[in-house]
């Protein structure tokens, strides 16, 4: 299937899938709701349940037995997104083309809403029916979300940008920020449609986490590359938003050009370690290339 059929039918299912786990607005809380179901259902890219999706049929899975685990890492991100754009972080109004959570409703029931998404993210791995795995898989697949969300990933990576910011930084620490703050979360997508197969082959868990760690980056390195050459329209978020606050940025260390470089480099090594595993691996492939060309 092209690249952008796949992503399109991921998109409509992940968009059918969010509405149908999230409390419906009419529930009490009702600002809650209607804030929790205002960032996580407006138009993202779905991009980490695309992976889980991709992954896990590459792996032999139906795309219904991926449901749950596509579902709970695309609540972690929505619920970063959140508490990224508040004006204790990066202090941005405007997400996916609308208004960011704090601005459409306030800044407590914006923290809230983050809160809240991230739980039913772990709620719903633990108790859904949906998923149909062994007791094992599901408290492997609980830890490493929660590993790649906390201190020592994205919640982590969070933290270390805000340090940096105004002050001047080595690539070293650089790379370790983006894949703490952006690829963590890239590589449980990945893994959780693995975990889900239930296939226990550390050759194949290894090149596949080559695969997500080198896509993670590269990930990470556009968003950074896109906030300069792109534009507020088509990007959905304020353009210059890292300029404006002076983040460290890989463009900001190594220039435009030798940005987009390391980007390719990345990916290409992401995609040779994908070449090295028996499967069909297209859908990723696919994924990986247009990491780097996407223009929001
Ligand atoms: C944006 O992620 C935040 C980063 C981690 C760079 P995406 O580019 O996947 O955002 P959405 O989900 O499509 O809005
Ligand atoms: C955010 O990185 C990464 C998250 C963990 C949310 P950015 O701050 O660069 O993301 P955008 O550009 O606001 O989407
Ligand atoms: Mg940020
Ligand atoms: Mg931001
Ligand atoms: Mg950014």
């Amino acid at each position: 299937m092209p690249h952008r059929h796949f992503l399109e039918s991921v998109q409509r299912d992940t968009n059918q899938l969010l509405d149908h786990y999230l409390p419906a607005a009419t529930t009490i809380p009702q600002r809650l709701h209607e804030a929790m179901r205002h960032s996580a259902l407006n138009p993202g890219k779905r991009l980490r349940p695309a992976l889980v999706f991709a992954t896990g049929e590459m792996l032999g899975l139906e795309r219904p037995a991926l449901n749950v685990p596509a579902i709970a890492v695309e609540l972690i991100h929505a619920y970063s997104l959140i508490h990224d754009d508040l004006p204790c972080m990066d202090d941005d109004d405007l997400r996916r083309g609308i208004p960011t959570c704090h601005v459409a409703f306030d800044e407590a029931t914006a923290v809230l809403a983050g809160d809240a998404l991230q739980t039913l993210a772990f709620e719903l791995l633990a108790s859904s029916d949906d998923l149909a795995v062994r007791p094992v898989t599901r408290l492997k697949m609980i830890v490493e979300l929660a590993k790649a969300s906390g201190s020592l990933g994205m919640g982590g990576g969070q933290a270390i940008d805000l340090a940096l910011t105004n002050k001047k930084t080595d690539i070293e620490t650089l790379e370790s920020m983006h894949r703490m703050k952006t690829g963590a979360l890239i590589d449980i997508s990945v893994l959780l449609g693995y975990y889900c197969s239930e296939i226990n082959d550390q050759q194949v868990a290894k090149k596949l986490s080559i695969y997500s760690q080198s896509l993670g980056l590269a990930f990470q390195i556009r968003d950074d590359i896109l906030d300069i050459e792109s534009d507020t329209e088509t990007l959905g978020k304020p353009q210059g938003s890292d300029l404006e606050k002076n983040k460290s940025t890989f463009p900001a260390l190594l220039g435009l050009e030798g940005a987009k470089r390391r980007a390719a480099e990345l990916v290409e090594q992401s995609l040779e370690a994908l070449h090295e595993l028996p499967y069909k691996s297209d859908n990723l492939a696919n994924f990986a290339r247009y990491i780097i060309q996407r223009d929001f």
